[in-house]
């Protein structure tokens, strides 16, 4: 029963929210005069030297003592005798455990969004450098129009700020404390709630104390949070795989986070981007196994809501590995434009600038002008020749109004710099998009 009961393994990791919420109670009770001044004043006292115990690794976490709140309470006995038994007056374990974790995942996700942010920046910094640097956008990973790296990148910034928007909602959403719900019904005792919300940095107490102590909303909220980011930093990870290719050879991954291989001396495999790829799947699986958990739950509290932690504790350390080694990499990571310009000058990728050109210069219809862009294409390919290595003659071969403006607008570098439509792909559109979103994110 020990063993399958206590929650003491993980959840000392609740410490400090758990003396943080027991101070606020004792000041409460004592105000209130619930319990008398020089108790409070004992609590408190003893409160301190069992934070001190922890921090410095000499408090001993004992299993028959199930939870954190029994180990400090108890601990608290030990050192200021009967005055720790007033500590747990108007409070149940159900909205005290309530309490300290949505404090833990308060401070939880303040650290997720330093942590997003440190990864904006860092490609904030390569978009900045590389604004005009050309490489080939895809879609279907088949070469679709030349863009550049720095808008590329871009996309990921306005990925992570969306992640960090609903970092900003889920503590938004976790504003309300559950202390003084007590058990389930609320407390008999002149306790004032407002105080102890306040005290620990919520808005309000919890306006039903039955949702209070039955809620874990704030922690499935901040794990939808952190399976939605997982993902976006897979796509991010399966690109550096890609791009760090021999087949593709965008990128160099710094030796640090690349590792060789046994048997096969050239090797650079790209492990970090691997595992932050894998670890997806571990976060989307701590989100389910929650959501499984609280699945048909009756109201109030059940034991079954002491499964509430592991899979948020697990999101917390993975994400902040995942994020630093993101971080590291995408600052770290060595870019070769020449190769990133060679493979976007292939596969015809200006055709559809040349059907644009087609449109706006001699007026032909956008269906017209494509076939026109078709047919030179294929004149090309059966060459073996890219576009702008057609003759004039060959142009009008096709149609009689081409002019050698159109040379113009065949070049991988005349392609980029034209799309400068709002949130498009030019150089110079780019480096706008830099400065806002330093302004927006940094
Ligand atoms: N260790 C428990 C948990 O984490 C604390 C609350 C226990 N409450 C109870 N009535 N047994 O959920």
């Amino acid at each position: 029963m020990q063993r399958i009961n206590a929650s003491i393994g993980f959840d000392r990791k609740l410490w400090r929210e758990d003396i943080q919420g027991s101070r606020a109670h004792a000041a409460m009770l004592a105000s209130q005069g619930i319990i008398s001044s020089s108790d409070e004043a004992e609590i408190a006292r003893g409160l301190t030297l069992i934070e001190t115990e922890i921090a410095e690794g000499r408090f001993e976490f004992k299993t028959e003592l199930e939870d954190i709140h029994m180990n400090v309470e108890a601990r608290l006995a030990e050192l200021i005798g009967p005055a720790a038994g007033r500590l747990h007056t108007a409070r149940s374990r159900n909205d005290q455990v309530a309490t300290d974790f949505k404090l833990w995942v308060r401070n939880a996700l303040g650290r997720l969004d330093s942590d997003i942010k440190a990864l904006q920046a860092a490609l904030i910094d390569q978009a900045e450098k590389h604004a005009s640097t050309i490489m080939p956008g895809f879609t279907h990973l088949q070469l679709a129009q030349p863009i550049t790296f720095g808008h590329h990148l871009l996309a990921y910034v306005e990925m992570l700020g969306r992640d960090r928007s609903r970092v900003t909602d889920a503590h938004r959403r976790a504003e309300d404390c559950p202390l003084g719900a007590a058990a389930l019904a609320g407390s008999p005792y002149p306790i004032d709630r407002r105080s102890t919300a306040s005290a620990l940095g919520f808005s309000r107490p919890s306006a039903n104390s039955i949702d209070a102590v039955s809620d874990r909303d704030f922690a499935l909220d901040y794990l939808a949070t952190a399976a939605i980011l997982t993902v976006h930093l897979s796509r991010l990870a399966e690109e550096l795989v890609l791009w760090s290719s021999d087949q593709f050879a965008f990128v160099r991954l710094s030796d640090g986070f690349t590792t060789g291989s046994s048997i096969m001396p050239q090797k650079r495999n790209p492990d970090a981007a691997e595992l932050v790829r894998a670890k997806t799947g571990r976060v989307i699986g701590d989100l389910n196994a929650l959501l499984i958990a609280l699945k048909g739950l009756p109201l109030a509290y059940s034991k079954d809501m002491q499964e509430d932690k592991e899979p948020v504790f697990d999101t917390e350390d993975t994400l902040a590995l995942a994020l630093a080694a993101m971080t590291c990499m995408v600052a770290d990571m060595k870019v070769n434009a020449d190769s990133m310009r060679r493979a976007a000058d292939r596969g015809y990728v200006t055709a559809t600038d040349l059907a644009d050109w087609l449109v706006r210069t001699l007026g032909l219809p956008f269906r017209e002008a494509h076939h026109v862009s078709g047919s030179l294409v294929k004149r090309a390919e059966a060459r073996g020749v890219q576009l702008y290595d057609l003759s004039l003659d060959e142009f009008r071969a096709v149609h009689t109004k081409i002019d050698e403006r159109v040379l113009a607008v065949l070049t991988v570098e005349a392609s980029v710099a034209s799309r400068t439509s709002e949130g498009g792909t030019s150089p110079d559109r780019v480096r706008e998009a830099v400065s806002a979103a330093k302004a927006r994110f940094l």
